[in-house]
């Protein structure tokens, strides 16, 4: 019997980032250490199937070389539904559903690569509680709020930390605001302004609004993509990000810098405008790495993070104040990302990155599996 950890990635998703999450879950494959690790795919369809992903496990194996090529990827044809979640679930007993156990010695992980909704928002961290699986990554409150960008920012204001001014709110449910957002935006925000859908990724659903005459339609665009719209201020600074490592002490990169070669870091400017600087290091002074470092573990631990987050923040002109933008929890990992290219130049390697992630996911899951369950008060 092999004595690798099975380390099953689940990527793709009901989402908007539906394909940015399988480069991401393409290129954590194929650095996977194959020596340590038996590596399984499960997809989620974009209407939510989950299947087993033949395709991905191919290009991870073509990434393999020598001795180890092919031989620990497994070669399950395209499968039903069920097949993936059977074998998450081997070890739970649920009714219900047939059990099917793992490869190897059952010792496994997932690694949960989606972004967005149902991913990188509570939900699958929620399900994987429930089968006892550990994973890689925030647990459901952590990974909840951070995704909640209106959430997000009452926390992290409360907490004294920077965020842009903001104001949320639901289009058409008679709530306070509404009727009343043009006259909000125009007195206590300001113009430009930023309209986004309250919980994705990418950019998707976001508009700069520079006239007020643009906000109905900014509005009805983010509407499409959720339920509950943000509005914030525009600020005038530098994007800076920041990769955070850690459970209960957490650490931090070196911070890099973004600078699109468009009006702001659009979807395009993302994933296809070649314009789109990323500087690591970013050239800070060094007392701004210092407070743009702490000020993204402080966020990280007010959320309840733990294991990984991406931190953006903005740095204001003229003022240099370090203002928070958002955690990610579940960062792009693709070849280009900034989260493990930090990390790299921080002195961590892609893949030493990865197995202190899977690490860090057993250990909280020990950690928790310790915890009482009865009433007994002794000691
Ligand atoms: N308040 C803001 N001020 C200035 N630029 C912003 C602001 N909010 C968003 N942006 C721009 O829009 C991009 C995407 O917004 P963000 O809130 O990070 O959403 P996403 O989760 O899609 O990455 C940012 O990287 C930045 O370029
Ligand atoms: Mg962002």
């Amino acid at each position: 019997m092999d004595d690798k950890l099975n380390v099953w990635i689940i990527c793709g998703g009901r989402s908007a980032e539906h394909d940015v999450s399988l480069e991401s879950a393409r290129s954590i494959a194929s650095a996977l250490d194959r020596r340590k690790y038996d590596v399984h795919f499960i997809t989620i369809t974009r209407e939510g199937k989950w299947v087993g992903c033949p395709a991905l496990e191919a290009s991870a194996a073509s990434a393999l070389k020598g001795p180890e090529q092919g031989r620990n990827v497994s070669s399950s044809p395209p499968s039903p539904v069920w097949d993936g979640l059977r074998g998450l679930v081997g070890k739970a007993s649920f009714p219900g559903i047939e059990k099917a156990p793992v490869d190897g010695d059952g010792r496994m992980v997932v690694f949960p690569v989606l972004h967005g909704p149902y991913g990188e928002d509570g939900t699958i961290q929620g399900l994987l509680e429930m089968l006892d699986i550990p994973y890689v990554g925030s647990g459901v409150l952590g990974s909840a709020l951070a995704m909640d960008k209106a959430k997000a920012k009452e926390v992290l204001f409360h907490k004294g930390i920077p965020v842009p001014r903001w104001v949320s709110f639901k289009p058409g449910n008679g709530e306070r605001h509404n009727g009343r957002i043009p006259e909000i935006v125009a007195t206590v925000i300001g113009y430009p302004c930023f309209v986004k859908p309250a919980n994705l990724g990418s950019s998707i659903g976001i508009t700069k609004v520079k006239r007020p005459e643009e906000l109905e339609e900014a509005i009805r665009l983010a509407r499409r993509y959720d339920t509950k719209i943000l509005i914030e201020e525009a600020i005038d600074g530098r994007e800076i990000e920041c990769s955070v490592l850690g459970n209960d002490h957490p650490m931090a990169s070196v911070p890099g810098e973004i600078v699109p070669a468009e009006e702001f870091y659009d979807y395009d400017a993302k994933y296809a405008d070649p314009g789109t600087e990323l500087i690591v290091p970013a050239e800070l002074s060094e007392e701004h790495v210092e407070r743009v470092r702490h000020l993204a573990i402080r966020a990280f631990r007010v959320l309840e993070c733990c294991c990984m987050a991406r931190v953006d923040v903005f740095i204001e002109k003229g003022t240099g104040r370090i203002i928070v933008n958002e955690l990610n929890t579940i960062p792009g990992f693709t070849e280009v990302s900034m989260y493990p290219k930090l990390w790299e130049a921080s002195g961590m390697p892609y893949s030493q990155l990865l197995d202190r992630l899977i690490e860090l996911g057993l250990e909280r899951h020990e950690e928790r599996k310790g915890l009482a369950v009865d009433r007994d008060e002794s000691p």
